[in-house]
């Protein structure tokens, strides 16, 4: 009978012990949330806010890492990717254009095509095979059978002339050149520039007709490669003979505002990455996705393309951006998503009304810049219901996306959990651009609210976070900051100085090197130039600093497109002087009928800043400067100049 007895007695112990464990568990629980809540309240309230955006983008992250993941074990490239989206829907449209609709099947055929022809041309594995073509459904079709040969694609940007196009197809290293047939002249300028061994095709965009091919002149210099096309049998598909998923697929040049321009590597891995880094954020299969971007930047030709190429949506390609015919067109293709750089949305912002603004489907839109001074605004007016707002630079590993809508912000740092996704803004000197470092020489996490630059952390085989860099090996280097958090680690540094809010909340700042001192402040280009536009517009503004004989650092001049000559100055500069510290207003102004600018609207900063506010350097505008007495503008001719440079008249 001794057992039971002993048996009991050991359960109740045992349950009592359970309790008391079970107590003593909760009443350290309480006390240690009641100890956070006390002494760490802004902590509780900083986690409460944002525990539910960072375990969504968790959740997001890794639905993106794990489709990555599946096509790393294939390790397959794009164009044996793009083969099983085909399989799974040959019928539907993959791209439209103008009036064209090319289904998955037909773009996989033309792509085949292009394998056999550079096949028989002697394109081979490792053979560089550039690309200056316009937007179509042809240009993605054409570089994917080039990476099924195991070439890689160039693509050039189609506005470059004279020595940046020279520069572009050099640095590359191209052995072939595919370019449209409007480009003859520009390439026929700089052909003593290029390699002799440079072999050039032109291409036409028109439908191939196989059965009666246009004939080709056998005495021209240059190989009609449409005609070739025609004459050509596809070839029989096969997997790409390349160097699979990490693999190199296109070289991307950024443009910047200023030196020439740089090929950034793009491997099959980092292309489904960002594509799939987009898609994910509220995009899915059946959406058909507007993308008025050129095809030959990351955005256009990565970003958009991949969702037809990776994802299988609908793509529709549209030969040049048009800011009246916007969402017309997302109207005339039933858009359901459209992709934006920001300077396209104040265009389009600044369109009359038009019933189209609320007649189209567009769910969400996609891209970067949407300045936080007209975010609001633009979807108010168009109905637009999401926007991911992302920034991730083509040649790094930096990627963040603004994933629930926050006005004006490009993105987060998880305040709670900062090390699950590698990145972080550390502090730095704005001049120079220089990490700063502490007594140990490695770098500081900026805090909230105080600017810094951005970083993404290296590491190899995962294409989330490796960086292939640019061709050019020297260039490449330039962008790697080591011994970052701990001695021997090495981080991505992007140049773009962001800031942090409590929450973690990101947003855009400048440029390093796009900030210039005046009066002992900071002036900030980026805000000024959107400042001044908002005020004027939307016309397009482009702000520097310029240098003025004694006086310290640099004063704010703006050059500002007037194309109509209706722009109001005095209206402008009441706007300002009650939006921008008196330090930040423009000095001078330049009032310009057009303006050059690079392939992504951006305007070129040095040629302005070279020529300054002096009026014999300055021939076709107009210049003004800031009369502070008077608080107006006042036209600057070769008078008032040598008043300001002898300080008769104050700045
Ligand atoms: C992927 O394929 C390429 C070429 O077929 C090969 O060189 C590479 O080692 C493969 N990578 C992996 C991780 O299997
Ligand atoms: C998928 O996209 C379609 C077309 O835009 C849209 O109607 C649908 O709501 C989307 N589905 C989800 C789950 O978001
Ligand atoms: C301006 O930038 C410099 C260099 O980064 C910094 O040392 C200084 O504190 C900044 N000044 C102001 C007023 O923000």
């Amino acid at each position: 009978m001794g057992f039971p007895i002993a048996a009991a007695v050991g359960a109740f112990v045992a349950l009592w012990s359970f309790q008391g464990l079970l107590c003593a568990l909760v009443v350290s629980v309480c006390v240690g949330i009641l100890y956070v809540a006390v002494f760490h309240t802004r902590w509780c309230y900083v986690a409460i806010k944002t525990v539910p955006r960072d375990l969504y983008a968790l959740y997001t992250y890794m639905r993106i890492m794990w489709v990555t993941r599946q096509m790393s074990k294939k390790n397959l490239t794009i164009p044996d990717i793009f083969h099983d989206v085909v399989n799974r829907q040959p019928d539907k449209p993959c791209f439209l254009y103008q009036d064209e609709v090319w289904s998955f099947k037909e773009v996989e055929d033309f792509s085949l095509r292009v394998t056999a022809a550079l096949k028989a041309h002697g394109v081979k594995k490792g053979d560089i095979v550039g690309l200056l073509l316009n937007n179509c459904p042809q240009m993605p079709a054409i570089w994917m059978g080039i990476a099924r040969l195991g070439a890689v694609t160039p693509l050039i940007n189609t506005n470059q002339r004279g020595n940046a196009l020279v520069h572009s197809i050099n640095v590359a290293k191209c052995d072939y050149l595919i370019f449209n047939d409007e480009y003859m002249t520009a390439i026929q300028d700089v052909q003593s520039e290029l390699s002799p061994s440079l072999k050039l095709y032109k291409f036409t965009h028109r439908p191939l007709n196989p059965s009666n091919p246009k004939s080709q002149n056998s005495g021209d210099a240059v190989a009609d490669f449409t005609n070739i096309l025609e004459t050509t049998p596809p070839a029989d598909w096969t997997l790409a003979n390349a160097d699979g998923f990490e693999g190199k697929l296109l070289y991307i040049y950024t443009s910047g505002t200023t030196g020439l321009p740089k090929a950034a590597v793009i491997s099959n891995a980092r292309f489904v990455f960002m594509a799939t880094g987009i898609h994910f954020w509220r995009l899915n299969t059946s959406d058909v996705i507007y993308c008025p971007l050129p095809l030959y930047h990351t955005a256009g030709g990565v970003i958009s393309v991949g969702q037809a190429l990776v994802l299988g949506c609908t793509v529709i390609l549209k030969a040049k951006f048009s800011a009246s015919q916007y969402f017309p067109d997302c109207v005339k293709y039933k858009a359901t998503a459209a992709h934006y750089i920001g300077e396209m949305c104040r265009y389009v912002l600044a369109t009359p009304p038009s019933p189209a603004d609320t007649q189209h489907s567009v769910r969400v839109i996609y891209g970067n810049g949407l300045r936080p001074q007209i975010w609001v605004d633009f979807l108010k007016r168009f109905k637009i219901k999401y926007v991911t707002e992302f920034y991730g630079a083509t040649e790094g590993n930096a990627n963040i996306a603004n994933t629930d809508g926050t006005p004006g912000a490009i993105g987060f740092v998880s305040r709670i959990f900062p090390s699950v996704y590698p990145i972080a803004i550390i502090k730095v000197n704005q001049e120079t651009g220089e990490p700063v470092r502490d007594s140990r020489g490695l770098c500081q996490i900026a805090n909230p609210d105080e600017p810094g630059v951005f970083i993404g952390k290296i590491q190899a085989h995962n294409p989330a976070r490796q960086y292939l860099g640019y061709v050019d090996k020297t260039a490449s280097e330039k962008k790697v900051v080591r011994d970052v958090f701990k001695h021997g680690d090495a981080a991505f540094i992007s140049g773009d100085i962001l800031v942090a809010d409590e929450l973690g909340y990101l947003y855009f700042r400048d440029r390093t090197g796009d900030t210039f001192r005046w009066r002992g402040e900071n002036v900030s280009t980026t805000e000024v130039e959107a400042v001044v536009s908002r005020f004027a517009d939307q016309r397009d503004a482009v702000v520097y600093g310029v240098l003025v004989p004694n006086s310290e650092g640099r004063a704010g001049m703006c050059g500002i497109v007037d194309v109509d000559g209706t722009l109001d100055l005095d209206k402008v500069y009441e706007d300002l002087a009650k939006n921008l510290p008196a330090y930040a207003r423009p000095v001078f102004m330049r009032i310009m009928n057009s303006v050059d600018m690079t392939g992504t609207f951006k305007m070129k900063k040095t040629d302005l800043q070279k020529e300054g506010f002096d009026p014999s350097l300055v021939k076709n505008d107009k210049l003004y400067y800031l009369d502070l007495k008077q608080g107006r503008y006042q036209p600057l001719g070769p008078e008032e100049y040598k008043k300001i440079l002898s300080g008769d008249i104050r700045i």
